[in-house]
């Protein structure tokens, strides 16, 4: 069985901010293809500030672990210092997980990459609640 560090097993068997975000600014839905499992995040935004940040998943422990990691960091900040923040979180993370394991980090990785992505273009104005409108990239 592989071994964890004892602060991945604290957010496994304690995660934080489980749930999700009625009215999410921004929302990242991803699949990890090597095991089949979902993972969504969800950020809410004040200003560009994110005040709140909430994760769903199929996936694993670590999935769950390195989620509750993620948005406990990034609440608070920018979501510019949220992508920092993330890359920093990769790398003290990924060093410690074993190596089957990593694709379940870079699952919560990427999923809020994209609620950031859909958040920036809603704070840009391309993008409209209840759904993308590209006729405003055009404008651009
Ligand atoms: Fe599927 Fe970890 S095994 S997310």
């Amino acid at each position: 069985m592989a071994k964890y560090p004892k602060f991945l097993m604290e957010h496994f068997q304690n995660p934080r901010n489980v749930g999700e975000i009625p009215d999410a600014d921004g929302v990242g839905t991803v699949g990890n293809a090597s095991c089949g499992d979902i993972m969504q995040m969800f950020i809410k935004v004040n200003g560009d500030k994110i005040v709140e940040a909430k994760f769903k998943t199929f996936g694993c422990g670590a999935a769950i672990a390195t989620s509750s990691i993620l948005t406990e960091r990034i609440k608070g900040m920018t979501v510019d210092e949220a992508l920092k923040i993330s890359d920093e979180t990769s790398r003290e993370v990924l060093s410690q997980l074993p190596k089957e394991k990593v694709p379940c980090f870079t699952l919560a990785m990427d999923a809020l990459k994209l609620a950031i992505e859909e958040c920036r273009c809603k704070l840009a104005g391309i993008h409209d609640k209840g759904g993308f409108d590209s006729t405003k990239l055009e404008k651009d």
